[in-house]
C-alpha cells in the first residue's frame, strides 16, 4: 500500500504560513504593504470562472486583497494587453494573474509576455538562467513542497517528468535540476515511454490524458505526482490509474485532493514574495 500525500493537509499549512506573512508584512509596513493579486478572467468558460473565485477566496482567506477583473469574450487582444499595460504600471497591484486558456483570437504568448515579471504571479516568466528561481512556477514549485514535506529528497534521485508543456513540464524539469536531481523528460514523441518511466524513482505526470501511466509503466517503491485533471462522466481523474499505479507506488498523490490544492497554495506564496519585494 503506497503512503498517501495528502495535499489538502499541506496546502493549509502552506495558506497558514502566508497568512502569518501577510500580517507580519502588515504589521512592520503598514497596510499599504498589503499583498494584493489583479485575477483576469477572459470569457464565460465556467470551470476559469469557478477557479478565478476559488483563487479570490484563496486570497481573503489569507490576507491577500484580490481584485477581479473579469472581461467579455468578445474583448480584442489590444484591449487586453492594453489592460495589462496598465496593470503594470499601477504602482499600487503587486500581482497580475490573466486565468487561462484565453478565448483563440488572443495569443496566449503575447499575453504573457506583456505581464511585468516583477508582477507575475504564476511565475511563468521565472528565467531559466535564474540561480534562486524565488518567484517560480506555481505547480514545479508545489510538486516541490509536497516532495519536501513528504520526506522525499530528489538530490541524485532519476526523475522522469512525463509531458514538456510551459505551464509544468519545462519549469518542472528545472526545478528538479536546481534541486540535484537527474532529469528525463518525457513527451508525445518520445519512443519507448514505459522503459523511460519505469527507471524513474520519482515519476511526474502532467500530460491532461486520463489514466495514461499503468502499473506496468511504474518501477517497485517509487514515488508517484499525479498533476492531471481530466474528468470522466463529471468525475475527476488524473493522469495516473490510481487502481494499477498506486500497489506498485511507496506514495502517491491522490486526484483530487493532490497537486490540485497545492497549485494555488503556490500562487499565494508567490503573491506574499512580490508583495514582500516591494518592501524592500
Ligand atoms: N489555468 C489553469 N491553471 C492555471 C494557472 O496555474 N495559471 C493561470 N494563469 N491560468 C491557469
Amino acid at each position: 500500500m503506497a503512503k498517501l500525500i495528502d495535499g489538502k493537509m499541506i496546502a493549509g499549512k502552506v495558506m497558514e504560513e502566508v497568512a502569518e506573512g501577510s500580517r507580519r508584512l502588515v504589521a512592520q509596513y503598514g497596510e499599504e504593504a498589503r499583498p494584493n493579486m489583479t485575477l483576469v478572467l477572459v470569457g464565460s468558460d465556467p470551470v476559469s470562472k469557478k477557479l478565478v473565485d476559488l483563487k479570490a477566496k484563496d486570497c481573503e482567506k489569507t490576507g491577500i486583497t484580490p481584485t477581479v477583473i473579469a472581461l467579455s469574450e468578445t474583448t480584442s487582444e489590444e484591449k487586453l494587453l492594453r489592460l495589462v499595460d496598465r496593470l503594470n504600471s499601477d504602482e499600487d497591484v503587486k500581482a497580475i494573474l490573466c486565468q487561462l486558456p484565453v478565448p483563440e483570437h488572443i495569443s496566449t504568448k503575447k499575453l504573457l509576455a506583456a505581464i511585468a515579471p516583477e508582477k507575475d504571479v504564476d511565475g511563468f516568466s521565472a528565467r531559466i538562467d535564474s540561480d534562486d528561481y524565488d518567484i517560480a512556477a506555481c505547480t514545479p514549485a508545489a510538486v516541490m513542497r509536497m516532495l519536501k514535506e513528504s520526506g522525499v529528497e530528489v538530490a541524485g534521485k532519476h526523475c522522469v517528468v512525463v509531458g514538456r508543456d510551459n505551464m509544468v513540464g519545462k519549469p518542472m524539469a528545472i526545478q528538479l535540476l536546481l534541486n540535484d536531481a537527474t532529469v528525463t523528460v518525457c513527451h508525445s514523441k518520445t519512443a519507448e515511454l514505459a522503459e523511460h518511466t519505469r527507471r524513474a524513482d520519482v515519476l511526474i505526470v502532467a500530460v491532461q490524458k486520463p489514466r495514461f501511466v499503468t502499473g506496468d509503466m511504474v518501477k517497485e517503491g517509487a514515488v508517484v505526482i499525479d498533476v492531471g485533471m481530466n474528468y470522466i462522466d463529471g468525475h475527476p481523474v488524473g493522469d495516473v490509474d490510481f487502481d494499477s499505479v498506486e500497489p506498485k507506488a511507496s506514495m502517491i498523490t491522490p486526484v483530487p485532493g493532490g497537486v490540485g490544492p497545492m497549485t494555488r497554495a503556490g500562487l499565494l506564496v508567490n503573491a506574499l514574495k512580490l508583495a514582500e519585494r516591494k518592501t524592500k
